[in-house]
């Protein structure tokens, strides 16, 4: 059993916020990508930063006490695998996102958030996270950023289930700047994926995307609580229904379910809490609380969410990552029809 004392150190380092601010200044400076592979020197950093050498040096010393860095005697800064993570062509950048300084200023008004249930994102911003990042590019290029790399990272080990399940016309209905959508045209040249989100988010696809895959990308404005595109055999939400309240996420499935054609599926990527305990994912679900008003699921959440809409919770696939599959269908449905000989 830990002492007292122990807890009192334990509990103080969970509440303190200076390691996420100097990993947060790491990655806006840019600091893993200057290190380079073979290390450099402070005074070279300095140069490239214009930070002052003092309050650089007390950066970098911060940086090796998070297991970041290390500097020598003589100055010479080089990463360590926790480091190399803040490099921006790292496969597992995690620079986008710990660049994104609007969600964490959000957090300021979090106990009016649990007081009155308004996001904290929102007191804090003026407006909700989505219509605020409308009118903020800067904001909203980071943000999307932040999610297609995230995309990359999370959904990849549920790839092959995917491609077993998918029809051929796959709907990625909120799907961003199409970090799940070119995971899935890379995979397999049969596919055509219908990729929808707002106007400005869609505008912010790179040409280098639009283009690769002649045909088989087909982008889609509009807002999804008023239009889903209509009779597509798989209809994919990333991460898109966590965002919403019940409220409004049976709003969005009721839409998707009315689309559906009737051997359809509704797949969710999206994270499955345990029922009890203390999962620690639970911070996610705080997270969507204060951002967005969303919230995370347990399964048997996630499977009332899908009663409500008119829908049935079919199948919840763990891959090796954080998020599952979930399958939704209208009650009943055969789903088999458009599978692959092997996943019938
Ligand atoms: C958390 S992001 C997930 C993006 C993407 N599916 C992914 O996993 O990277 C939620 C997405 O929903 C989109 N979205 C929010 N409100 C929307 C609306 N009313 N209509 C269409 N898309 C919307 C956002 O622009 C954003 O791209």
């Amino acid at each position: 059993m830990k002492s007292l004392e122990q807890e009192r150190r334990r509990i103080a380092e969970l509440f303190d916020i200076a390691p996420s601010r100097v990993l947060h200044a790491l990655a806006v400076l840019g600091v893993a990508d200057l290190v380079g592979p073979d290390g450099t020197g402070a005074q070279a950093l300095e140069e490239e930063l214009g930070l002052g050498r003092e309050n650089l040096w007390r950066l970098l010393r911060a940086a090796e006490a998070l297991g970041v860095l290390t500097v020598d005697a003589e100055g010479g800064v080089r990463l360590l695998t926790a480091g190399t993570l803040l490099k921006t062509d790292h496969p597992g950048s995690l620079r986008a996102e710990f660049s994104d300084n609007a969600l964490f200023t959000a957090w300021g008004p979090f106990v009016d958030c649990l007081r009155n249930g308004t996001p904290s994102y929102e007191l804090s911003h003026g407006a909700p996270i989505f219509a605020r990042m409308d009118d903020s590019p800067e904001e909203l290029r980071q943000f999307h950023e932040h999610m297609r790399v995230r995309a990359t990272q999370l959904y990849r080990p549920l790839l092959p289930h995917l491609l077993e399940r998918c029809a051929d016309d796959p709907v990625d209905l909120g799907g961003g700047t199409g970090g799940l959508s070119v995971l899935l045209l890379d995979a397999s040249p049969t596919l055509q994926v219908t990729l929808t989100d707002l106007p400005a988010v869609i505008e912010l696809i790179p040409e280098t995307v639009r283009n690769a895959y002649p045909g088989r990308l087909v982008l889609s404005t509009g807002d999804m609580f008023t239009t889903v595109p209509a009779a597509h055999g798989t209809y994919l939400l990333g991460s898109v229904l966590h965002d919403w309240s019940d409220v409004r996420a049976s709003e969005l499935l009721t839409r998707c379910a009315r689309a559906l054609p009737e051997h359809g599926e509704i797949i969710l990527l999206e994270r499955v809490l345990d029922e009890t305990g203390p999962d620690t994912r639970r911070m996610s679900d705080m997270w969507m609380m204060a951002m967005t008003g969303g919230r995370e699921r347990s399964e048997s959440e996630w499977a009332a969410l899908a009663r409500r809409s008119g829908l049935e919770l079919r199948e919840v696939h763990h891959g090796s990552g954080e998020l599952a599959a979930i399958t939704l269908s209208l009650p009943g449905a055969d789903t088999t029809v458009h599978l692959k000989e092997s996943a019938r």
